[in-house]
């Protein structure tokens, strides 16, 4: 039958008696109707819709639709246990290697022709998991989602709803879900490790086996067409039945340099990137995240507006990104001779003395005169561990 899984909701919201669930996704199949043409139908629903008692649904809407005052909270700590954000679409420029990007469509497809593909026995539940180091666009990913289906995004912050009380947890989990059957929407379970850590790890393996097994009832409690995202840092501790939860998983990483090209051509606009050489800045940015060309561009921009100029200085440029590099490797830079030293050794052919010169204000002896001291002392710099790192 097409668009069971609206009819669905409709008839879960009759039955908990609830007026907005059942009008909300009313209204979705609704639109979806009139997207096939089939006007007639929609208007029926809509003329029925619009005889329904608005004040019931009005009251029951106060109680249990997506309102800032009716948000799941800890018991425990009244903090939220989610929030509510309206991605808007265009807003969320996602840049993916070809791979991730075709896999993405295809999520999206599974999740818009759900119905159609269910007929055949041929769906997927619509659960993508997404794993990688930070700020590789995990986060970004999930908002693009919502972005792309129109809907709003419920995210769960895992780690806030892990409570100190024994059960809390897993009543916080069971509010979220139904929660997220009020109306169609994304729910993205952020820092999903914090909940979903293997069962038998270290520390209280108790608790933490009971709120993988409420993860497990909760995911296979709510309907298929459900879109579940959930997002970690670290894959190796989720539990192996958690991850066969999910049928679609997407490993983000470190961007290649045609993506580095254009993540940086797109976090310098609008100064034009002309002038630059991005292929250059492409290449010597290897390792780097798209979190940290975003950094740099902006600590760039700002201070290029700051200075009232009106270009991009290219080798300011390039000085941000060697710092940036040094600090994600863990090296501790803390006076502007560790600076000129790690520049010069990072980049030797770019960072002439002269431009080095230029950069810090000082003359090319003086510049000579601390690459020189480094060679003398034998001073290496720190790494954040403490290491002595090579020169
Ligand atoms: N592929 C990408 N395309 C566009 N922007 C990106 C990309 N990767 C990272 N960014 C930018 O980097 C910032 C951090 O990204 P995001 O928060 O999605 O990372 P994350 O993987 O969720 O990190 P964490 O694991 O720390 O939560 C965002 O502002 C985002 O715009
Ligand atoms: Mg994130």
């Amino acid at each position: 039958m097409e668009y069971l899984s609206e009819i669905l909701k409709i008839l879960d919201g009759a039955l908990k008696a609830n007026a907005s669930m059942a009008s909300n996704y009313a209204g979705l199949l609704a639109d979806k109707l009139e997207g096939d043409g089939d006007k007639r139908q929609a208007r029926m629903i809509r003329e029925r819709l619009a005889r329904a008692p608005a004040a019931l649904a009005s009251a029951q809407d106060a109680a249990k639709g997506f309102s800032p005052a009716n948000l799941p909270t800890d018991g425990e700590s009244h903090l939220h246990t989610v929030d509510v954000s309206y991605p808007a679409q265009g807003s969320e420029s996602l840049l993916l290697s070809s791979a991730v990007e075709s896999r993405v469509q295809e999520f999206l497809a599974n999740v818009l022709r759900f119905d159609d593909l269910a007929r055949v026995g041929a769906a997927m539940p619509s659960r993508l998991l997404t794993y990688g180091p930070p700020g590789t666009g995990k986060t970004k990913l999930a908002r693009y989602v919502a972005a792309r289906l129109g809907l709003p995004l419920l995210t769960v912050r895992c780690d806030t709803l892990i409570s100190s009380l024994l059960g809390q947890t897993s009543r916080n989990l069971r509010r979220v879900f139904e929660y997220s059957q009020q109306q169609p929407c994304v729910l993205f379970l952020d820092e999903f490790d914090a909940l979903a850590g293997a069962r038998g790890n270290e520390r209280d393996v108790g608790e933490l086996q009971r709120v993988v097994i409420a993860l497990l009832q909760n995911i296979d409690a709510v309907p298929e067409s459900t879109i579940i995202v959930a997002a970690t840092n670290h894959d190796q501790l989720l539990d192996p039945a958690v991850w066969r939860r999910f049928s679609f998983r997407l490993p983000m990483s470190e961007p290649d340099a045609d993506l580095r090209r254009l993540l940086w051509k797109q976090y310098l606009e609008p100064f034009s990137s002309e002038s630059l050489d991005l292929d250059h800045l492409a290449k010597v940015s290897e390792g780097i995240t798209g979190a940290n060309i975003e950094q740099v561009c902006l600590d760039t921009k700002r201070a290029v507006v700051l200075s009232n100029e009106i270009a991009i200085d290219e080798d300011q440029l390039l000085r941000r990104l060697g710092l940036n590099l040094a600090l994600t490797d863990g090296r501790v830079l803390s006076t502007i001779e560790s600076e000129i030293r790690w520049l010069s050794r990072w980049a030797p052919k770019y960072f002439s003395l002269r431009t080095l010169g230029r950069l810090y204000d000082l003359s090319t002896r003086q510049i000579r005169k601390v690459l020189k001291e480094e060679i003398g002392s034998g001073s290496q710099e720190r790494t954040r561990a403490g290491v002595e790192c090579e020169g």
